[in-house]
């Protein structure tokens, strides 16, 4: 049996940080209402130098060097990003460039939103699992901070910038366990980015996401909740097997509601929403990232991933890291 295996992660922060304090001078929020609704403190920002693509090259370096590969190893490169360099190419075209590889599969998903890297893991697994590919770069790598109307409180405070990356590898040592993936487009409205190519629109208008927060948070707690179940059936486990959440940081009600559906304690969640907020696609590998780095997230231990965004769209998977 051949598993993919996680290798290796990386992850880049912009250096800019954003307070909750500096946006009490841009919109009428408090630092007390952000933390109490969404557990954000502060998140990063791009510079303008910085992009999807920039990011996305520090992250994907950083995960080769811990997976103790090299550019020529890759046989498949995958960016999720709700904020990519051009329609087209690919920012994953322009990653390989970068790396000064070429002729590996490279493509982007961009419109899967904050599911966008469980999409990619599920993708990359299938590939590695049946023995098409031996190495894959997955990678989640955003700036949100381009794509939120600084005016509007609703959204503004809940977003940040950065990118997230592993190197999957062809193993028979048990890895990527099952993944799960699903969508909903009946839930189109409820959050949005709405600028595309294919049809005239108020571009001042579509610039900006969308969204309407309370609803999306109780379908996110309840859609979650079921996604647990089907992870853990499918693989016959009770939810003592799972060590560690990693989750999607989009509110932290919502990950306090998931960890107890698990009855994990928080310390065996891995949180980076204070410091870095929701940063779509990259949450989870920066969160997975982090942990794994500080030595909190050990070899050998059972990861339940989450995540869910516009579409609406979610994903997990259970790996044995
Ligand atoms: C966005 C979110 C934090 C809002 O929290 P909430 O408790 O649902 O709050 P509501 O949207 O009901 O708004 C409550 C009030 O706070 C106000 N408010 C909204 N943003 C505010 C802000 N930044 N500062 C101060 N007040 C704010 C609203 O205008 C509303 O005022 P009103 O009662 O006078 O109309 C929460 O709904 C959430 O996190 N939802 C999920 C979002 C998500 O997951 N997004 C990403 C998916 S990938």
């Amino acid at each position: 049996m051949t598993y993919a295996h996680i290798l290796g992660t990386g992850s880049y922060l912009p250096e800019k940080i954003l307070t909750n304090f500096d946006l009490e001078k841009m919109v009428e929020t408090t630092n007390d209402w952000i933390v109490e609704r969404t557990g954000i403190h502060k998140r990063h920002i791009a510079a303008a130098h910085e992009t999807a693509l920039t990011m996305a090259e520090q992250a994907a370096r950083q995960a080769m060097a811990a997976a103790n590969i090299t550019p020529a190893d890759i046989d498949l490169i995958i960016i999720a990003t709700t904020t990519p360099e051009k329609m087209f190419p690919s920012t994953a075209c322009l990653l390989q460039q970068k790396l000064g590889i070429s002729g590996c599969a490279a493509f982007d998903l961009n419109s899967t939103a904050c599911a966008g890297f469980m999409y990619g893991l599920s993708i990359a697994d299938q590939f590695i699992r049946n023995k098409t590919m031996k190495h894959a770069l997955v990678i989640g790598s955003e700036v949100m901070s381009r794509v939120v109307d600084w005016n509007d409180r609703t959204t503004c405070v809940l977003f940040g910038d950065g990118a997230g990356a592993v190197v999957l590898g062809a193993s028979d040592k048990p890895g990527i366990l099952s993944t799960h993936l699903h969508a909903d487009g009946n839930y189109k409205d409820v959050l949005s980015l709405n600028v595309g190519l294919g049809k005239p629109m108020d571009v001042e208008q579509a610039l900006f996401i969308q969204m309407t927060g309370n609803q999306l948070f109780k379908l996110a707690v309840n859609i979650l909740g079921d996604l647990f179940d089907e992870t853990l059936t499918a693989n016959r486990l009770e939810k003592s097997a799972v060590d560690w959440l990693v989750p999607h940081q989009a509110n932290i009600r919502i990950i306090l509601a998931m960890a107890k559906k698990l009855n994990l304690p928080l310390e065996r969640v891995a949180i980076t929403l204070e410091e870095q907020g929701n940063t779509s696609s990259a949450s989870i590998p920066l969160a997975l990232d982090k942990a794994v780095r500080d030595g909190r997230i050990k070899r050998g231990d059972m990861l339940l991933l989450e995540g869910f965004g516009g579409g609406l769209a979610w994903g997990s998977a259970l790996i044995q890291y």
